[in-house]
């Protein structure tokens, strides 16, 4: 196994073990919990963000990557058909099933980094999913994405800016350009995950080169959001 497949190995790994504590933190609990303020910062670029969502209103069949326990997948119901929601770790689908409770959602525990799409939807949506996929993946990332869209569908995701206050008090997010951090779980182990950190600019210019019209924006300090059309379809 090579350096990479390793890493990607070891990213699967530590979500199977971080999923009973991963909301806290998305929801500023425990060693995520920054204070009072910087705790209102967050829900507050929280709050822009799923208005930017509610306002590219995510419809028909979603396809939603990376799906995670579900804190996105709930909002994407509102206004979903149906909701195609992949992951590869069974312990997140079934917080997610827990959370959402819906038979408008279909599960697939799937390596995205292996997996092809099975149908065409209106919407793709990822969370903090972009920000794991290695470098040298990338165009063939935004190229599945692409695969995946009806005519005239769309992608939106959200991910993380670099800002240290984003996680957890004994995480080191070290040097932007890195590509990599370590990540540490309650019990103290620690895994090495992928973590790559766009600026909005950059990532347009990017996008636009593969055939996207991007629209991507920034929070003032926590969150990278935006949206895409696919125009080679
Ligand atoms: C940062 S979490 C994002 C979860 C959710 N989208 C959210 O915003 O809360 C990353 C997710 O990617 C999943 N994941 C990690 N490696 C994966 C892979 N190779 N294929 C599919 N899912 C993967 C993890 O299980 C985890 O749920």
């Amino acid at each position: 196994m090579n350096g990479m497949d390793s890493l990607l190995k070891a990213q699967i790994e530590y979500y199977r073990a971080r999923a009973p504590e991963y909301d806290d933190w998305f929801l500023r609990r425990g060693r995520y919990d920054r204070g009072p303020e910087a705790n209102a910062d967050w829900f507050a670029e929280i709050a822009l963000v799923r208005a930017a969502l509610d306002a590219f209103h995510p419809e028909g069949d979603i396809l939603e990557l990376a799906c995670g326990t579900g804190l996105w997948t709930e909002p994407l119901l509102g206004s979903a058909r149906t909701i195609t929601a992949v992951d590869a770790v069974a312990e997140v689908l079934e917080l997610n099933r827990e959370r959402v409770h819906s038979d408008k959602v279909r599960y697939v525990q799937a390596d995205l980094f292996a997996w092809r799409p099975d149908a065409l939807y209106d919407t793709v949506f990822f969370g903090f999913w972009l920000s794991h996929v290695p470098p040298t993946l990338f165009e063939a990332f935004w190229g599945m994405v692409g695969s995946a869209l009806k005519p005239g569908g769309r992608a939106f995701f959200v991910d993380s800016q670099y800002e240290p206050a984003s996680t957890a008090r004994d995480h080191q997010l070290g040097d932007p350009g890195a590509g990599s951090v370590v990540r540490r779980l309650n019990d103290g182990s620690e895994f090495r995950i992928v973590k790559v950190f766009y600026r909005a600019e950059d990532l347009a210019a990017r996008l636009q080169t593969l055939g996207w019209t991007p629209g991507i924006r920034e929070t003032p300090h926590y969150f990278i959001y935006g949206e895409g059309d696919w125009n080679t379809r």
